[in-house]
């Protein structure tokens, strides 16, 4: 029963990481959710439809920091506190880490704004460990050649590469709690490389 956050840019494999660290969990009898950012709840659900459409009304930074923060703490409430209480494993695809990375790093909001907003909405509710799938904003691209685009994903390669840079920053602000993957690698590998960490850390059953 941990709360695991996977972080990274849009195609840099998240979700596929995550079905492959569940499955482990699967085998190992382990109780998990999974569950992703913005989004989680039905109310998160709308709100990300809001944040993500490519028609209509576009938020101002303030605005979109506001509503993935609104996002998140119904989240909270209503998925990651009561699965952890159920004692099981959340795996979370982005968490407040995404909020700095995008809205300080690719929108050049203040740093201290976003985490006093991310202690806020998450009432101080923190992963146990961070994973940084760490992927260039080109080789992300690529991954996402033929795809239907979102909002985010629509920005400039400058943009997602100050996106990189922010999630960068963050895991050497605090070694201990992320690991940083290499992207580049086959998911198998990478799901591999994460259970030896579970394992280090006491974590595996
Ligand atoms: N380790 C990997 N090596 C090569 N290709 C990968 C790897 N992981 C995922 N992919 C492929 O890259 C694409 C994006 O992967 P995925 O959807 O898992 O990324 P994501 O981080 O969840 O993206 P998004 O944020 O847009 O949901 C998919 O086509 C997937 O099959
Ligand atoms: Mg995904």
């Amino acid at each position: 029963m941990r709360l695991i956050a996977f972080e990274g840019l849009d195609g840099s494999g998240k979700s596929t990481l995550i079905q492959e660290i569940s499955a482990q969990l699967t085998t190992k009898g382990q109780a998990f959710v999974i569950t992703r950012e913005p989004g989680g709840t039905p109310l998160g659900d709308e709100i990300r439809h809001l944040l993500l459409r490519t028609t209509g009304d576009a938020p101002v930074p303030r605005a979109e920091l506001l509503l993935y923060e609104a996002a998140r703490a119904q989240h909270v409430e209503r998925v990651i506190r009561p699965a952890l209480a159920e004692k099981k494993w959340v795996l979370c695809d982005r968490y407040t880490a995404s909020s700095v990375a995008f809205q300080a790093g690719g929108r050049t909001l203040p740093r201290e704004n976003i985490d006093w907003l991310n202690d806020f909405a998450t009432d101080h509710v923190r992963p146990d460990l961070w994973i940084l799938l760490d992927l260039s904003a080109e080789d992300a691209f690529r991954r996402m050649e033929g795809r239907k685009l979102d909002r985010f994903e629509r920005e400039a390669r400058e943009f997602h590469e100050r996106v990189r840079a922010g999630y960068l920053a963050l895991a050497r602000e605090n070694p201990a709690e992320w690991m940083v993957l290499d992207a580049r690698q086959a998911a198998v590998e990478l799901c591999a490389q994460l259970v030896a960490e579970f394992k280090n850390r006491g974590w595996w059953p």
